[in-house]
């Protein structure tokens, strides 16, 4: 009998044509996404749940969901999934790393650049038809190149956004949990420091932490009152990260000088306070956004549940512990 998987929310269609050939699939191929209840009701009977970051696994959820060996979710992070409950209930984790590491990096420096440049304020200007003459100093931003660069997180995606700054002769500053081996501070001529270092000396404040306890409102008011009145918040990690309403009045108020949002707290709702705000570019979740790199986010996702189904290590497990211990059972 094959087994069964529930995928939860449209994704490209290849990843179903690979589950499909191995598994009954039950695909709700809508963007809505399931509400928990409904969630719940046709997890019931399947053995792998196909999930997205909108797709909330609670200790409550969880614990109602008899018989689903694997989530994989359709992203690298993972906040909507309370790992260790998973772990607690034997219930294997997967997400999709390194294959948006590129994309998200590509997207967090056009914010930079659009921020910086005012790209977004030029196009709607001339889109107006307002633009009349050459001015000296319409439009005017500030330069990227030979700035500096402060990066929170300095995983995957932190790094190779540091990358991107090096190849515009940045100054690279970071500060993260855990510093990175001195092989890659040079490869980046990255420099740790502190939190409050990079707030105040970085002209421009990306941020790829994942989020946390720890780092929910990492930026507040008092680090936007750190930062430089000239500098740009750019922000594709995960939306809570930003203190929104802080943020908002950081922004009226020239406490920095834009910020460039991919992410918020209560998606799709954004705090009114940072719409049609001029030195908002705002964005709706899109740095992965790439076809090739959201297509192959989806496949991976239906391997890793494929592996998990067919008794095999799924390549992005996130609770490796799930595996041993089932592992060493079977081989006890
Ligand atoms: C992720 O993968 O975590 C992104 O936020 C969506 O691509």
């Amino acid at each position: 009998m094959k087994p069964k998987v529930l995928v939860t929310k449209r994704v490209y269609p290849e990843a179903i044509e690979i589950l499909e050939r191995h598994a009954e699939v039950e695909y709700v191929n809508s963007d809505d996404g399931l509400p928990p209840a409904e969630l719940l009701s046709r997890a019931r009977g399947k053995q792998a749940v196909v999930s997205q970051l909108t797709d909330q696994f609670t200790p409550d959820v969880l614990a109602a969901l008899e018989g689903v060996r694997v989530i994989a979710n359709v992203a690298v992070g993972f906040d909507n999934i309370d790992v260790p409950a998973a772990t607690e209930r034997g219930i294997l984790v997967t997400n999709t790393p390194d294959v948006l590491t590129d994309t998200t990096a590509d997207f967090a420096f056009a914010l930079l650049m659009a921020a910086a440049r005012r790209v977004v304020e030029g196009h709607a200007f001339v889109h107006s038809g307002r633009w009349r003459r050459w001015e000296i100093d319409m439009l005017v931003g500030q330069d990227v190149h030979h700035s500096t660069l402060g990066i929170f997180g300095m995983g995957r995606i932190g790094q190779a956004m540091a990358r991107r700054g090096l190849g515009f002769s940045m100054r690279v500053l970071y500060n993260d949990a855990v510093r990175v081996p001195p092989e890659v501070e040079r490869e980046l001529n990255a420099e740790f420091v502190t939190k409050e270092r990079v707030l105040r000396e970085a002209d421009f404040v990306s941020l790829h932490v994942p989020l946390l306890a720890s780092t929910r409102h990492f930026i507040g008011e008092p680090e936007l009152r750190m930062m430089k009145p000239a500098a740009v918040l750019i922000n594709t990690s995960r939306g809570p990260v930003v203190d929104e309403a802080a943020l908002a009045r950081a922004l009226a108020e020239n406490w920095i000088a834009a910020a460039a949002i991919d992410v918020f707290e209560r998606e799709p709702q954004v705090h009114p306070g940072l719409l049609n705000r001029a030195n908002a570019v705002l964005t709706p979740h899109i740095a992965s956004a790439s076809v090739a790199t959201r297509k192959r986010m989806s496949t991976m996702a239906a391997e890793n549940a494929l592996a998990a189904l067919e008794g095999r290590r799924p390549p992005n497990l996130l609770n490796p512990v799930v595996w041993d211990s089932a592992t060493s059972r079977r081989g006890a």
